[in-house]
């Protein structure tokens, strides 16, 4: 049995924080510690105690002043564009027929693929990320290298080959029997083993016939465990071209509503352009609206509404969507969609954004009881954040006086250099020195 004690200021979230100063909704701890035995937590606190009640001979490490807290979790990301990110064009449609669609069919390639999902892994690492929800191209093999390396390095991962039968190159397209079968071969082969999650994942209304929509009804319904991905309301053309292609639909949200698709398991990325009806429809299937700040504010999509969705009761996440996002932090997000509330005329504390990048995103995914908090029980996916990481951080690290203060920097300045270390199921797989 292997124990592992790890001692640093501890943090981990218990419910969303109402407001700035809502204390009763995290732990923390200035002298905690968390420990991890058999790669997973068990026990979190004080480190006096903890240090008391832990098995004899006990590794310890100790990583004051550095916050440990859950690993990042990415819930929208695309594995096959980590070369499309930083693509020049004037919109979505643009951005996706002119690079994204041209990129993504080197993944036929089953070596192109594979050199990519190491690649792919170690930028989420580097960055805190434990676990995202990720699509892979419309090729099967993508989907095979994809699980075959989050596997390798025990990773608790989610995703499948999209699915996209029209209004793509030849190349990039599937039919809707073959996205269907090649689905279920992703699903036979991967989901549940390991840490591995399978995603039933049309890529969106413009890009799936009617009846590949019923062939990914029918998979969740046959698989009702599943989480489903896609994209919503994302850009005004998508929305108008979407409706000519459904005319008898009653709007974007109905089209997944009327396949079957709009469900508690449903991860709706971007979901920006959304009137009241949708919102409650939406609200109503405890679906997620995926937030996704850098790629919105890139490509010029919009701002998402974080109040109005909320006052309608719709569940949200936040995640990058490289390669329309523009970073792989989740640091960097959480600073993007702060401006983005900001432009909206609403608040958004830094508590609460990093309730949703860690627990938050873990309970969109219906993983909270092994991903995104420190509770006992739940697999040792943690990271040990540092305020003070450059030196700018360091010198306005000497004026912060608050919990709230320092996540506020760090979400401000900081990035993949804040993230000191990675444990990955209570394995340290990232380590970076201070550089001040
Ligand atoms: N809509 C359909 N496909 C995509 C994609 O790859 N990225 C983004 N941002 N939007 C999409
Ligand atoms: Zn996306």
């Amino acid at each position: 049995m292997s124990a592992r004690l790890l001692r640093g200021r501890v943090l981990s979230f218990r419910s969303r924080p109402q407001a700035r100063d809502d204390h009763k909704s995290y732990l923390f701890e200035e002298d905690g510690a968390v420990l991890v035995e058999n790669g997973r937590i068990s026990a979190c606190g004080v480190y006096d105690e903890i240090r008391l009640n832990s098995p004899l001979g006990v590794e310890v490490i100790d990583h004051r002043p550095l916050i440990l807290m859950a690993g990042f979790i990415d819930p929208h990301i695309h594995f096959p564009q980590m070369q499309v990110t930083a693509s020049y064009a004037a919109n979505l449609l643009e951005w996706l027929n002119t690079y994204t669609f041209v990129e993504e069919q080197k993944f036929a390639d089953a070596a192109h693929a594979a050199r990519f999902a190491r690649l792919f892994f170690d930028e989420l690492l580097r960055h805190g990320t434990t676990t995202a929800a990720a699509y892979c191209s419309v090729h099967k093999g993508s989907a095979d290298a994809f699980f075959t390396e989050a596997t390798r390095r025990n990773l608790l991962m989610v995703g499948s080959k999209v699915m996209m039968d029209r209004n793509a190159p030849a190349a990039l397209t599937d039919t809707a029997q073959s996205g269907y079968d090649d689905t279920k071969a992703v699903i036979a082969a991967w989901h549940g083993k390991g840490r591995n999650h399978v995603a039933i994942t049309p890529r969106f209304a413009i890009t799936s016939s009617p009846a590949q929509l019923e062939a990914a009804g029918t998979l969740a319904r046959e698989h009702p465990d599943l989480l489903i991905q896609t994209h919503l309301s994302e850009n005004n053309a998508e929305i108008a071209y979407t409706m000519e292609l459904f005319p008898e639909a009653q709007d974007y949200t109905d089209v997944y509503a009327r396949h079957g698709l709009l469900t508690r398991k449903m991860l709706l990325g971007h979901a920006i352009h959304l009137s009241d009806r949708e919102m409650d429809a939406i609200a109503d299937a405890g679906a997620v609206a995926v937030h996704c700040p850098t790629s919105n504010l890139f490509l010029g999509s919009g701002l998402f509404d974080l109040k109005r969705l909320k006052e309608h009761g719709v569940r949200t996440a936040i995640a990058t969507d490289i390669g329309g996002g523009s970073s792989y932090s989740m640091l960097r997000t959480m600073d993007e969609a702060y401006k983005i509330q900001q432009l909206r005329n609403n608040r958004l504390p830094p508590l609460e954004s990093f309730w949703q990048a860690t627990r938050g995103n873990a309970e969109a995914l219906g993983l909270v009881n092994q991903i995104g908090t420190l509770e006992p029980g739940t697999d040792a996916d943690i990271i040990a954040l540092d305020a003070g990481a450059t030196p700018a951080m360091a010198i306005r690290m000497e004026t912060v006086e608050t919990l709230e203060e320092e996540l506020f920097l760090l979400q401000t300045m900081g990035d993949d250099r804040a993230v000191r270390h990675v444990y990955v199921a209570g394995k340290a797989v990232q380590t970076r020195s201070a550089t001040n």
